[in-house]
Order: structure tokens, then C-alpha cells, then sequence
């Protein structure tokens, strides 16, 4: 058969939702990127997953695949390399602050993370807002770092899983996006390539989150810890709500400031939720790292108490190019316009996406220290007048006070971490046998 005809029939199977074998999947992702499969024939692909949905074993398959399109990072350390992920979400400060907090607590961190993809903000684009520092390590240089100072925070280098870069891409211009298994796939290579031993995901649900169905979200969850298992790697998933933004401030700078000053205070903050979340995340990736969570309790409030896991973001910034007076001395644009409550009532919801993009507009058009500081939380009680959020910088508040309801009765409290997935059986955190 000719490899035309070859790959018709694999996209006709698909279609009519046969699973496809593991060998397809391998044949398929090369063609892809050698040209043999065009971008005509992938989208069909994709939109055919979306559609049918896959099988785990092809799930796995394309996982594997992909992972092998590129480099492949390995860390030699004689200790479990831990990194984490988050699906994206509105003042979600949160690896600024556990990435260094866990490596104060003795367990390496090798982060690959990501930028601002639509409302949701990007870790790199809050990490670069701190003067100097870089973001763009060669291999080489990201793993050295992980050995010598416990962390590094590095942006996915062309050569890492380039087939999921192409087919992320593909999959935004013809709206397969959203399909379970291909979102596993695409989460999980970069993890395995970027030579993680261990992994946290945290699945973002809510309004301002990309999926807004709790099944979703937690069939999600699910998928990432199996999918990691396959790989030999140790894995928990959180789920938790995405409504709200996260952090008090939000944008790139004041979000770095606010993960500086928690670390810097010792933990002491009058934000409770990012408190809460830091606190689950840090302890899972102990935990996922080899540490008993008995001991990773401990660990946690001593590296936080002592100063070692502040001392720590300064290493982490100093070793990546950053200057450690500036970074000290990092302070959010000046106070601008207040949007105000315009009733008496209770904080009922904060549209956490026009956040978002409210703040994605301020940083354009000032620079990165500009932002948005929440005041009113919700479930807050204000008056009407009262300030419900700052502007840092030059900028309009009444799209800003509008993104806040206000009701007469206080709101139903929503959990934070609506759930945890992990692992059935421990398995040892060694590279593994899917590969
Ligand atoms: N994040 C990813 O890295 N890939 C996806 O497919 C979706 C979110």
C-alpha cells in the first residue's frame, strides 16, 4: 500500500472509532513532522480524537511518540527530579512559590512551564517581569542548575517534544483543543521529555478555568496520574476551583512581588485560599518525591519559618540572570483608579476571565509592573462605594467593578480543592517501561 493510501485508511478507522494500534500512532506522529502526513490530514486526526475520543492504550502510544520527537532530559541526581503543572488559571502565582519552597525542602524541582495562553496567565511571563532573569536555559544548562541550586524554571526549548508544539498549534486553529486524551498527551510528553520523576498536575475547574464540568475535570485528573504511572513516573492530580482569581494581585510583576513578599513573610498572608493551595500542592510534590508526608509537614513549615525556602527564590533568580536588589526592591506601578462597589451587599462572584483579560490589557499598555489588586473577595460584605479592587497603573476601573456581582446574601462557600487523585500503588519514581 502506498503511504497515502496507508494513512487514508488510518484516519478512515479513526473516523469510524476503531482504535488505533500503538505502531499507527508512532507512523503517524513522524509523518507528521518529516511532511509524509500533512496539516490537512493531523487536523482530521484530531478533530476525528475529539469526536470518538481514544483508548488509553492510544493515548499512551501518542504520549510515547511525542516524547520521542525531541530531546529527552535526564537528571542524574540520585533523587527524585519533581515538577508541576497547572492547566491555567487567573493569579495563579502558585509554582512562584512551591517550585523553590519544595526544593528548600531538600526535594529537586525541574519546571517546565508555559506562557499566557488566552484570560489565564503564563508562569515565564511573571518570571521574566523580574529584572534580567531568563527563562530560555539550554538543556544542559537547566539540568546543572537543578544540581547545583535545587531548582530552575525554563520555557519548553524547541527541541523538546517539537510534534506537540506543531500539533498544539494545529489543534487551536481547528478547535480540537478540548479533547481529553489528546490534552493528556500533550500535558504528560513535556513532563516525561523534560525529565521528571515525579508530578503534580493541578486541573483547574470553574468559570474562569478551561474546563468548567467537574466530570471533566476530574476524568482529566484521572487520565494524568494513569498516563504518568504508564511512564514509571509517581503522580498526583488536585482539582481545584477556578472561579476567582487566585492570588490577590493580578498580572506578571505584582504576581511575582505577591509569591516574594509569602515567601518572604514566612507564609503569612491575609489571602487564605493561595495559602491553602500552596500548602496541598508543596506537600503532594514532597509526597510524590519520596518524602512521608508526616515529615513533609514538617519540612514544609520549617523551610517557610527559617527563611530557607525565600532564600531559595533568591538562588533560583540570582542563578537564572536576575539581579537580587532588583528583585528585592521589584514594586507594583503605583496605585491608579479604584473600581468601586456600586450597592450595599456581599461580594457573590468575581468573573475571574474579564480579570484576566483586564489585566493582560493594563500589562500591554503599562508594562509588567502594572496589574489588578483585589479587594473585595468573595463572600466580603461592602458598602456602596467602597473599593472592590485597585488598578496598578493607568486604566479604566468601571470595566473592572463590573466583573464583580454583588448580591444581598452572602454566597455558598466553594471549595477550594475539590479533589485529589493519586497513584493506586506507589510505584517506584524511576524513567520507565512505556518508553
Ligand atoms: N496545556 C497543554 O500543554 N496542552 C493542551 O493540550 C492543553 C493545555
Amino acid at each position: 500500500m502506498t503511504e497515502e493510501g496507508w494513512i487514508r485508511r488510518a484516519l478512515a478507522a479513526k473516523r469510524d472509532g476503531a482504535p488505533l494500534a500503538a505502531e499507527t500512532w508512532t507512523r503517524l506522529v513522524a509523518g507528521y513532522l518529516n511532511g509524509a502526513v500533512d496539516e490537512a490530514q493531523m487536523a482530521a486526526l484530531a478533530m476525528a480524537c475529539t469526536i470518538r475520543g481514544m483508548a488509553p492504550e492510544e493515548i499512551a502510544a501518542l504520549t510515547a511518540a511525542m516524547v520521542h520527537s525531541g530531546d529527552v532530559l535526564d537528571f542524574p541526581t540520585g533523587r527524585t527530579v519533581v515538577d508541576k503543572h497547572s492547566s491555567g488559571g487567573v493569579g495563579d502565582a502558585v509554582s512562584l512559590v512551591v517550585v523553590p519552597l519544595v526544593a528548600a525542602c531538600g526535594v529537586p524541582v525541574a519546571k517546565l512551564s508555559g506562557r499566557a495562553l488566552g484570560h489565564t496567565g503564563g508562569t515565564l511571563d511573571k518570571l521574566e517581569a523580574i529584572p534580567g532573569l531568563r527563562t530560555d536555559l539550554e538543556p544542559a544548562v537547566f539540568r546543572a542548575q537543578v544540581e547545583r541550586v535545587g531548582c530552575a524554571i525554563a520555557a519548553q526549548g524547541p527541541r523538546l517534544v517539537p510534534a506537540d508544539k506543531q500539533l498544539y498549534a494545529l489543534r487551536d486553529r481547528t478547535g480540537s483543543v478540548p479533547s481529553p486524551g489528546l490534552i493528556a498527551a500533550s500535558i504528560v510528553s513535556k513532563k516525561i521529555a523534560g525529565g521528571a520523576g515525579a508530578i503534580v498536575y493541578d486541573v483547574k475547574l470553574g468559570g474562569a478555568a478551561f474546563l468548567r464540568d467537574a466530570n471533566d475535570a476530574l476524568g482529566l485528573a484521572q487520565m494524568l496520574v494513569d498516563l504518568s504511572g504508564r511512564f514509571g513516573r509517581r503522580a498526583s492530580a488536585l482539582v481545584t476551583a477556578m472561579d476567582e482569581p487566585l492570588a490577590t494581585n493580578v498580572g506578571t510583576a505584582v504576581e511575582a512581588i505577591e509569591a516574594r513578599d509569602f515567601l518572604r513573610e514566612g507564609g503569612s498572608t491575609p489571602n487564605q485560599r493561595f495559602a491553602q493551595l500552596v500548602r496541598a500542592v508543596a506537600l503532594e510534590m514532597l509526597q510524590v518525591g519520596g518524602v512521608d508526608p508526616g515529615v513533609a509537614a514538617e519540612r514544609f513549615d520549617r523551610a517557610l519559618a527559617s527563611g530557607a525556602a525565600y532564600e531559595m527564590f533568591v538562588a533560583l533568580v540570582v542563578a537564572q540572570g536576575g539581579d537580587r536588589r532588583a528583585f528585592e526592591g521589584l514594586a507594583a506601578l503605583p496605585a491608579g483608579a479604584p473600581a468601586l462597589a456600586e450597592r450595599d451587599g456581599f461580594v457573590a462572584a468575581i468573573d475571574g476571565v474579564a480579570i484576566g483579560e483586564a489585566a493582560r490589557d493594563l500589562v500591554a499598555a503599562s508594562g509588567s509592573r502594572a496589574g489588578i489588586r483585589i479587594i473585595g473577595t468573595v463572600g466580603t460584605a461592602v458598602r456602596r462605594g467602597e473599593p472592590l479592587a485597585e488598578i496598578r497603573g493607568a486604566g479604566d476601573a468601571t470595566a473592572i467593578a463590573r466583573a464583580f456581582a454583588i448580591a444581598a446574601e452572602p454566597p455558598e462557600p466553594v471549595r477550594l480543592i475539590q479533589a485529589t487523585v493519586r497513584d493506586a500503588e506507589p510505584r517506584a519514581a524511576s524513567k520507565g517501561a512505556s518508553e
